[in-house]
């Protein structure tokens, strides 16, 4: 006998109309989930053994159902199964597949668990997956990032604040920024997957369930690394997808950053860097441009990432426990970081071996804009002076120097002499570029050799 009653769909037992058709389309989640369906499977498949281990449902059916399963799976895999908005949401296309291969067995598949419980538990296979494969794309980045270092790490440019030259740096320093920043982009992720391998299968609806289930046992099957405690907040916790796309979009803002730098670096402006052919676009109208498209694109997918940020803190904000239908709305912009931030930093890492570096631009503009006032001050504490006095006197060369046109450098021993008695021919080797560079020791300095050794440290800890 036929045991469907009420309307056809799963759920459809109180139920005496039909869905209205608009807002079947409307309820759908298909479109979206049915990525998910590798980890539907999965999840169901150590549900399956599980049951079976404890006797809810028989080893038989259970052997019938997991076969049944990796059929439905193939199936999917060949586009040869029909998604429509009248089935809802992956989880019931895969248990309505799963009928048509196995028969009324299938119908056992639910026991003791509740798509609330069940869509948690997918989310989480699948981002745990994602976000393992995001931290090597970042690790992957970094070695770009590093390689790139070792192999400039002599080149001097101007470092900057406020946009305005400010003192001389070695690039592979401000290249090494980079580094640090995404190390920490690294350990976020990391801290955070500790908080995404938790297993909510078998927490079912809200309450828990009245089968004699074996959590410990689905999540040894399901390698998490613990099994969650409370069965309310296990289907309605969303925490671990605000935390990734929070994450994720730090991740996105240090691309931006990077992105603009590179886009002022590669203008005739700056003149700093060419980023390669492949990796920039012409215009259709003016036929000398070529336009930095792949860094302007990551900068503008930065603010796409934060976007989806608002909309799954906005979604979860004031919700009531447990589960609510709004949650379905959580994929999206998950979905969509997971898949703006690896295709950004797997084009970045690419870009990166792709970008030469005009040294001598860089040297050259260290030579003008004063970046050897704050030595100059030095200079003048190194013969005795306190370094407000010496500001004061250096910030005197720099209003003499401009008067004349001239460098701080270019300034003669007498003009000197007329803003400090202090001051002598040594001023002169004291206030070259490579000596601002050398006597910056300081721990995390930009001297020669605190880069060298950030470089060697960071190689060895990517393994380079
Ligand atoms: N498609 C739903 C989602 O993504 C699955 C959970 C549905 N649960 C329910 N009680 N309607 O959130």
């Amino acid at each position: 006998m036929n045991e469907r009653v009420g309307n056809k769909k799963l759920w459809g037992g109180r139920f005496s109309r039909n869905t209205d058709e608009l807002v079947e389309k409307f309820n759908a989640s298909i479109d979206v989930d049915k990525r998910l369906f590798e980890s539907d499977i999965e999840g169901s498949i150590a549900h399956l053994k599980m049951m079976a281990k404890e006797s809810i449902i028989t080893r038989d059916d259970a052997d019938t159902l997991i076969k049944g399963l990796l059929k439905v799976k193939k199936k999917i895999e060949n586009n040869e199964i029909l998604f429509s908005a009248s089935l809802e949401d992956i989880h019931m296309h895969i248990e309505d597949a799963l009928g048509k291969v196995s028969g009324d067995v299938a119908r056992k598949l639910h026991t003791g668990r509740s798509r609330n419980d069940q869509v948690a538990l997918d989310v989480r296979i699948y981002l745990k997956k994602e976000t393992r494969i995001i931290i090597e794309l970042l690790y992957g980045f970094q070695k770009s990032l590093v390689r790139m270092a070792k192999s400039h790490l002599d080149v001097i440019m101007p470092g900057y604040t406020h946009l305005q030259r400010a003192q001389p740096v070695l690039f592979s320093h401000h290249l090494m920024a980079y580094y640090e920043m995404f190390k920490r982009d690294i350990e976020r992720f990391e801290d955070c997957l500790k908080r995404i391998d938790v297993m909510p299968l078998g927490t079912a609806a809200l309450a828990g369930t009245t089968y004699p289930v074996n959590r410990e046992f689905t999540r040894e099957v399901l390698s998490f690394a613990k099994v969650s405690d409370n069965s309310i907040d296990s289907v309605s916790d969303r925490d671990f997808v605000m935390e990734f796309i929070s994450h994720a979009s730090i991740a996105m803002i240090h691309f931006s950053r990077l992105s603009e730098e590179l886009i002022l670096w590669s203008t005739s402006e700056f003149s700093f860097i060419t980023i390669s052919d492949s990796f920039t676009t012409g215009s259709s109208i003016m036929p000398q441009k070529k336009n930095p498209d792949v860094a302007e694109l990551v900068r503008g997918k930065a603010g796409r990432v934060i976007g989806n940020l608002v909309s799954i803190l906005t979604l979860m904000k004031s919700l009531p426990l447990a589960y609510n239908k709004d949650m379905q709305e959580d994929k999206e912009p998950l979905f969509d970081t997971v898949d703006t931030l690896k295709i950004c930093t797997s084009v970045y890492t690419r870009m990166l071996e792709n970008i030469k570096i005009h040294k001598d631009r860089m040297y050259d503009a260290c030579k003008h804009g004063f970046l050897n006032a704050t030595d100059l001050a030095d200079y003048l504490v190194s013969k005795g002076m306190a370094f407000r006095n010496a500001h004061a006197v250096a910030g005197r060369a720099v209003a003499c120097a401009l008067n004349m046109k001239k460098e701080l450098n270019d300034l003669s021993i007498e003009e000197f002499k007329d803003l400090s008695e202090l001051i002598e021919e040594d001023v002169y080797g004291f206030i070259t570029i490579d000596k601002m560079i050398s006597r910056r020791i300081s721990y995390g300095g930009t001297s020669f050799d605190n880069v060298k050794n950030a470089v060697a440290k960071a190689a060895g800890e990517l393994g380079l």
